[in-house]
């Protein structure tokens, strides 16, 4: 089975976290803080904390930002899970905005249009690896005085512009689980240019510990291993190189799969995308429909998934609107869209065989 996702785990890995191990220091020591100051200088900015999920990040970069009960964020519909359930965790209401067809991501336009006196924030998601429309939800946050951040949690080593994601909220939030362009098991970072919001994270992320036993604020223990750093570190050497592997797998894909009714994906201006997932959208001229096109590929040896399949303002955890669909692309996008293999242990083989099946599909 070649499988929709495989961690590239090698030997410098083992030996960096075997090292960890025999040190006897396992808890957030000093390669957490080095792979603080390397994942900054990745990204470009000022201060990195790292915590020990991509939902952690989300969580404490909101209430960084001093989210709570009241608050409105705005987060596109269609997006994992946890970009709107850590608005949720905050007290505060995620409010769904439509994403756009060709790009996936958020609709700047559905944004402006969102916003209410209550807004505080907006979530850019980097869907699948492409970054968002960085500038023009920036200038919207901007005009409205809301801050914006970030979910880089698909998307690290991406560029807008000339500069690489996580350099432009007011606060971005990064994951390392075990599937992501870079990896550390479980694990995740926030990253952000402001002082004051480096201070508070550290605080939120440590019980709320501003000196050995003494608790100024309310906080969580979100703090990151040095297990999970020292593999981070390693990774984050490779990042480029697997980044590199991932843009060569799709492009291979974007030249040679000539399926009826299947699009690949679009990539926006001015965006540098680094493929988290390939994901393709079944249109109605498609010869299958999505489950047997996934069965299909499955009985030939081809792991696929739906990345995905419930559009979050139709989740019962968010109860839902009255609107009849409020966000229909988001539902469209549901009931359409799949991810075939893009990971960077994918062969020229492997890659040509993908094709081939997905090609003879009539
Ligand atoms: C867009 C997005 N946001 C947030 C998260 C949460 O990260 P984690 O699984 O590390 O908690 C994920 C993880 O899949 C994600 O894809």
């Amino acid at each position: 089975m070649i499988p929709v996702a495989r961690p590239a785990i090698g030997q410098e890995e083992i030996s960096a976290v075997t090292e960890v191990l025999k040190s006897g220091m396992l808890a957030s020591g000093e390669r957490v803080a080095e792979f603080e100051t390397k994942f900054a200088d990745l990204c470009g900015s000022n201060h990195a904390v790292a915590v020990n999920n991509g939902t952690a990040a989300l969580h404490a970069a909101l209430l960084a930002a001093g989210i709570g009960p009241g608050d409105e964020v705005i987060v596109p519909a269609f997006t994992f899970v946890a970009t709107a359930s850590a608005v949720a965790m905050c007290g505060a209401r995620p409010v769904f905005a439509d994403v756009d067809e060709m790009t996936f991501n958020i609709d700047p336009a559905q944004v402006a249009e969102k916003i209410t006196q209550k807004t505080r924030a907006v979530i850019g998601v980097h869907l699948f690896g492409q970054p968002c429309d960085i500038e023009a939800l920036q200038e919207i946050c901007e005009q409205k005085s809301v801050k914006f951040i970030e979910d880089a949690a698909q998307a690290q080593g991406a560029m807008y512009k000339n500069g690489r994601v996580g350099s432009f909220g007011h606060l971005a939030c990064f994951s390392f689980y075990a599937t992501k362009n870079m990896i550390t098991g479980e694990g995740g970072m926030v990253t952000t240019n402001d002082k004051g919001y480096n201070q508070r994270l550290r605080l939120l992320i440590n019980h709320g510990q501003s000196e050995k036993y003494l608790h100024t604020i309310l906080g969580y223990n979100y703090r990151m291993t040095d297990i999970a750093a020292a593999l981070g570190l390693v990774q984050l050497r490779k990042l480029e190189k697997f980044n590199l592997r991932r843009r060569k797998n799709a492009e291979f894909y974007n030249a040679n799969l000539s399926a009826r009714g299947l699009s690949i994906p679009f990539v926006g201006p001015s965006r540098n995308h680094v493929y988290h997932q390939y994901v393709v959208r079944l249109r109605e001229e498609f010869p299958l429909n999505r489950q047997a096109f996934m069965d299909y590929l499955k009985g030939k040896g081809i792991g696929t998934a739906i990345h995905y399949p419930i559009p979050l303002h139709r989740q019962p955890l968010f109860s839902p609107f009255e609107d009849p669909d409020p966000c229909p692309v988001a539902s469209a996008l549901a009931g359409s869209v799949m991810s075939i293999p893009v990971h960077p242990l994918l062969d020229q083989k492997e890659l040509g065989y993908i094709c081939d099946t997905i090609n003879r599909v009539t």
